[in-house]
């Protein structure tokens, strides 16, 4: 009795740690990734998930946003409303992916082109201005003949950017004088064109006199 009134309140408090201290909990029974073990069947200690698993983030609840298509053809609207904001992450989405091989215009003539891979069709083209929004999302994702699909590195919400660009790329290249709003200025001289066509600098630009006078043409 007179020992343990020696003991300091800390020296008992650690003796009391130390008793809750044991091996146990470093060496749990457990396997090595992908170790075989006896225990099932299939004598693999990896099991499969459970059937319907889904992982986080990959529902995919919305089968169209992810696959473009109704059943099995393309449909033809955005599965989410396009603003400036949209249009604009596309169109830097289409030049880093796109532009290397169908170019910034879209005609079929990127560099890779030139440079002697297979040439594209150009997208301003009766077929393609009429083919369905979700027909681009599909040949994105999985890929058209000669031409790799891009679901591995372009996310399903950027690939729709791209989608809605190119559609504005090819209204771009087909308009009227009725596409002018009224009260809209139309600029004398048409743009002109720097550069070989085709060789990233296919861009219309306008000439800098125009551009100092001011008014916004886009
Ligand atoms: C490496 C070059 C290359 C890149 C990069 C590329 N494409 Fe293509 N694309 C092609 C070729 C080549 C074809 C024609 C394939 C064929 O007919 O075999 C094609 C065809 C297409 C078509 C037309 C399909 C049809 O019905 O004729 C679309 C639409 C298209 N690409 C969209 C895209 C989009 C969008 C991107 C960017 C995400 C892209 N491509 C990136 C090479 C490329």
């Amino acid at each position: 009795m007179r020992a343990f009134q020696k003991l300091s309140p800390l020296g008992f408090a650690c003796i009391l740690l130390l008793a809750g201290c044991r091996q146990d909990m470093h060496d749990q029974p457990r396997f090595k990734p992908l170790a075989k073990s006896d225990f099932y069947p299939d004598l693999r200690s990896a099991r499969p998930p459970v059937e319907g698993t889904v992982a986080r983030g990959q529902l995919q609840e919305d089968s169209y946003s992810y696959s473009g298509k109704i059943g099995s053809n393309p449909g033809d609207y955005m599965p989410f409303p396009v603003t400036e904001e949209v249009l604009e992450r596309g169109h830097e989405r289409f030049d880093i992916y796109c532009s290397p091989c169908h170019s910034r215009l879209g005609d079929g003539r990127g560099m890779i082109v030139q440079r002697g891979f297979r040439a594209p069709p150009s997208y301003h083209t009766e077929r393609l201005r009429n083919a369905p929004l979700g027909y681009f999302f599909d040949v994105m994702t999985h890929g058209f003949g000669a031409m790799p699909g891009y679901a591995s590195q372009i996310p399903p919400r950027d690939r729709w950017a791209i989608v809605a660009y190119i559609r504005a790329l090819q209204l771009s290249q087909h308009a009227t004088l009725s596409d002018v709003p009224a009260g809209e200025n139309i600029p004398s001289a048409p743009p002109v064109f720097r550069g070989d066509p085709g060789s990233g600098a296919t861009l219309p630009e306008l000439m800098p006199a125009e551009r100092a006078g001011g008014e916004e043409t886009r």
